[in-house]
């Protein structure tokens, strides 16, 4: 019998759907031991992943496009070896590149770490935006339904807070780069000089032309099937069971402060409270906007 392929029209279906992630892939990236010279590039999801491996690179290879996804050149840690990719192999150029969303408690210890964080009311909407359509059927699970599952719960909603307190202790260290996603759309061109000084790649006019151009939000969503973890999605829908060939595409639309046409007044009041509690006392900032205003360059000299 043939079992009817679907997505979740509730947030407890869209809990129970079976993940793909098994023990030895998780034991996989456990073990793994990096070179000093490998960057992993490690926001928390939808805070700028895939813009900085296509960054990476196109800076290690002058601007190499012959791939069908960019994971597959850049592996995502957490997903290699169930994906049968196998993290320890020579990629395409050097340094050695991978993509991961951990922290820096969880993160193989070892390597050099590219960190880009980004508002956390837009990296909600991109979350919800994200799996709308493809776990979820449109109009199933309401937006404020979602935040209050996931952001705002104080269960399972501690990720983006724990990842954040994470790495911004960490900031100071010669192998870690922390950037932020609304400084990275503000001077792209910026940006790049500061990931191809990190990862210790040279870089000359024409370089930085070829990385600009293709690592603009424009080129990215011309591209955008190199740019939906299709190794992932093909794995997740079959474990899932979920329609195939849905719309994973990590390029939507790439702003800053869409959270205030998508949010209500309720969750937003809601998502500052939490910042208030998990992180004003921790770090001194009232808001996110004081936190991403120290890491910006704007007005260096
Ligand atoms: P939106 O959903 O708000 O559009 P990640 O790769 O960590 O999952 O992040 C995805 C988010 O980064 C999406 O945000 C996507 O549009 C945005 N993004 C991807 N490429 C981009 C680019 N070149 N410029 C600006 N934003 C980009």
């Amino acid at each position: 019998m043939t079992q009817t392929r679907k997505r979740a029209t509730s947030l407890e279906e869209f809990r129970a759907l079976p993940r793909m992630g098994t023990d030895e892939g998780k034991a996989a990236w456990q073990s793994f031991q990096p070179r000093p010279t490998d960057v992993i590039i490690t926001p928390y999801g939808k805070s700028g992943t895939t813009w900085l491996q296509q960054i990476v690179h196109g800076l290690r290879t002058r601007g190499d496009l012959d791939f069908d996804d960019i994971s597959r050149v850049v592996p995502w840690l957490e997903t290699a070896y169930d994906l049968g990719l196998d993290l320890n192999a020579a990629q395409k150029a050097e340094p050695r590149a991978f993509k991961s969303h951990l922290n820096w408690h969880d993160i193989p210890k070892g390597a050099r770490y590219l960190v880009s964080i980004r508002n956390p009311k837009d990296v909600l909407v991109s979350g919800y935006r994200f799996m709308e359509g493809w776990w979820f059927e449109p109009g199933t699970i309401a937006m404020d339904e979602w935040a209050r599952a996931s952001f705002m719960n104080p269960e399972e909603g501690q990720g983006y807070w724990v990842h954040l307190l994470s790495w911004w202790e960490q900031r100071e260290r010669a192998d870690v780069l922390l950037l932020s996603y609304e400084e990275m759309k503000r001077d792209l061109p910026g940006t790049i000089r500061r990931v191809a000084d990190f990862i210790g790649i040279q870089l000359d006019n024409e370089l930085l032309h070829i990385v600009t151009h293709q690592s603009s939000f424009a080129f990215m969503l011309a591209h955008k099937d190199k740019f939906d973890d299709k190794l992932m999605r093909e794995r997740s829908e079959k474990v899932a069971g979920l329609p195939t060939g849905s719309d994973s595409a990590k390029v939507r639309k790439g702003e800053v402060g869409e959270h205030r046409q998508e949010l209500s007044a309720e969750i937003i009041a809601g998502l500052d409270a939490i910042w208030q509690r998990e992180i004003t006392p921790r770090l001194g900032f009232p808001h996110y906007e004081d936190l991403a205003a120290a890491l910006s360059w704007d007005g260096e000299r």
